[in-house]
Order: structure tokens, then sequence, then C-alpha cells
């Protein structure tokens, strides 16, 4: 903390699918500590705009508003994209992680920033923080790339790995796994084809509001003097495939949905096939939660947007 003020966090990304899960789990601490939010395209009255692209932006902005802890949340995380586009996924991916890294550690600021279980190939799980790195496609690499420039920039800084994400959506779009849900619920109309979901590849559903009580605790321990610094990993420890949270989901939604099982992949971006991260060094701090899938996708299915009539 500086000279008596309040200790500040910096979320930058704080309107993306996990940045307004960590922004609402802060807020509890907001008498305690000044939280200064950016988001780019949705930038508003609680979200300073900032496109990390532009590196004098983003030195200006970390300048002017002096953090004690800075949280990255602003990514491209579209494999597909990345694929497409790997000036895209580099500049933010890595390039604006090598500026964040240089002014934090000219400013004394802590950095944690998200990366992804697709960091590894997926052929050897469960995944420890120093297992080597494999990533089979443009995404994983832009993310291990911005791994290395930021603890290479900065080696005080930090790393937190995390798999598939789900939680409070703006549209079912926003995650893999609510993304399934219109195509469960149209499988039911007689008149409409099974849905196909792949049975090939097991995930780890995270919940980002269990994800931002881990940041939180992160935080924390940096605010009390016991900064973590490397590469750290959390996941959620229910093992499924997208065929068996779409059976899960029909189930929570009661309905009688045609499901057919995808045993090969299919998708034109490689995807690892098992990325199981393990997450004893958080969960040797004490910090941690995991809500079970079936209570936090019923809140969700509950909640959350208008389904499609069936
Ligand atoms: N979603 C997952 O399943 C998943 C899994 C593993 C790891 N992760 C990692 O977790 C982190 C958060 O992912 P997420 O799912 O919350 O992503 P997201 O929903 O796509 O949100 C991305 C955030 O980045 C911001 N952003 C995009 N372009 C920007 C730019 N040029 N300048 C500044 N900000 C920009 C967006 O702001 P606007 O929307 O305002 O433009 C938004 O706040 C990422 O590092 C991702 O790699 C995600």
């Amino acid at each position: 903390m500086r000279g008596g003020e309040r200790f500040t966090v910096a979320l930058i990304g704080a309107s993306g699918l996990l940045g307004r899960a960590v922004a609402a789990e802060l807020a509890q601490n907001a008498k305690e500590w000044r939280i200064v939010r950016t988001a780019h395209r949705r930038g508003d009255a609680d979200n300073v705009s900032l496109d990390i692209r532009d590196h004098h932006a983003v030195r200006t902005f970390l300048r002017d508003t002096t953090p004690d802890a800075i949280v990255v949340a602003a990514a491209e995380r579209r494999p597909d994209v990345c694929e497409n586009d790997p000036a895209l996924a580099r500049a933010l991916n890595v390039d604006a992680l090598r500026t964040i890294a240089d002014e934090a550690r000219t400013l004394g600021a802590w950095v944690l920033s998200m990366s992804t279980d697709y960091v590894f190939d997926g052929t050897h799980p469960p995944y420890l923080p120093d297992d080597a790195p494999a990533p089979l496609n443009a995404y994983g690499q832009s993310k291990l790339d911005g791994e290395r420039a930021l603890l290479y920039g900065d080696p005080k800084s930090c790393v937190l790995r995390l798999p598939l994400l789900y939680g409070p959506v703006v549209d079912w779009s926003e995650s893999a796994v609510t993304s399934l849900t219109p195509a469960i619920v149209e499988s039911v109309n007689s008149a409409n084809p099974p849905a196909t979901m792949d049975a090939w590849a097991t995930r780890y559903p995270t919940y980002t509001p269990d994800v931002a009580i881990v940041i939180r605790g992160m935080i924390e321990h940096h605010a009390r003097g016991a900064t973590i610094s490397g590469i750290t990993q959390w996941s959620g420890d229910e093992p499924m495939t997208k065929f068996d949270i779409a059976e899960r989901i029909a189930k929570v939604l009661n309905v009688d949905a045609k499901l057919v099982a995808q045993r090969t992949p299919t998708d034109s971006t490689p995807r690892p096939r098992d990325c199981h991260l393990d997450s004893a060094r958080l969960e040797s701090l004490g910090i941690g939660r995991r809500t079970r899938f079936d209570t936090a996708i019923a809140h969700l299915l509950a909640h959350y947007p208008a389904l499609p009539s069936q």
C-alpha cells in the first residue's frame, strides 16, 4: 500500500465472463480496497475503456491508477479466432502482458494473469504447474507465450491456469458449457434432428464465482505480504465430456432431449483430450471453493437468458 492510501486493485477485462464474476467478488472488499475496472468494447460508467493493444494507454492507465495488484482477465480466448488471426492473439495474449509486466515491475505492483489448461497436450493428466507444456493450437501457444512474457518481465508476478469456465452469462453462447443449452432444448421438438455432443474430450467445468473466490484469496495473500509468484492452477474436480454436460443440463431442465454422442474429435482447431489441472498448490494455502456442477448449472438455468421454445 502506498502512503496510507487504500489497497488498489486494477481489474483489466472486467466485462468478460470471468472478469464480471471477479468484479462482483472484489466488490465485497470495496470498503477496504479501491477497485479500478477496465473493459474494451463494453466500457461504461463502471469500467474504464482500455484497449490493451495500445501500449501507451496501458502504461498511462497503470501510472494513473498506481495499483498494488493488477488482475488480467482480458484476452482473446476463442481458439478458432486465435487460429485464424494469430496477430490478434499475440497482441492480446502476449504483447500486452509484456507491457503490463514491465510497467508493474517499475510501479512495484503484483500481477495476476489468467492462463489456460490448453497449454498442455492433454495426453498425460493430471498436470502439475511445472509439467512440460505442449500446446496443440494457436490459442494454447499464445497463452503459453504470454505466461513466459509475464514471468520473464516480472518474476514476482503470477499466472493462474484455468480449465473450461462457466457462470453467469449475458447470452448462452458466452460459455462453452451454457452454449450447449439451446441445441438441447431444440432437440426435444420432434421436427428437429438430435443434438450431437462431443464425448471424446474430458473437461472439468469450473464455475466463475468459484474462480473469483480463488482470485480474491490470492490478492488477500499479496495484501498481507504473502505474495504468490510463478504458476498456479485451479480446476473443478468433476470430469465430464460435453455429452455428459448436455445430459445433466437436460436433466435439470427436465426435458427429453435427443442427444447423440460424438466419439471422435470433429473440431477444425485441434484440442487436447484431458488437461486435468492439479490445484494442490492453492489448496495447500487454504484457497478455493468448488460448487457442485448440478447446483451451479441449476442456478444458471433458472436465472439467466430466456431459453428457445421447444
Ligand atoms: N472462458 C473459458 O472457458 C476460459 C478457460 C480457460 C482460461 N480462460 C482464460 O480466462 C481469462 C478470461 O476469459 P473470459 O472467458 O472471461 O474471456 P471473455 O469473456 O472473452 O472476456 C474477455 C475480456 O477481454 C476484454 N478485451 C477483449 N479485447 C480487448 C482489448 N483489445 N483490450 C482490452 N480488453 C479487451 C473484453 O472486453 P470487452 O468485452 O469490453 O470488449 C473482456 O472484458 C482469459 O485469460 C482466458 O484465456 C478462459
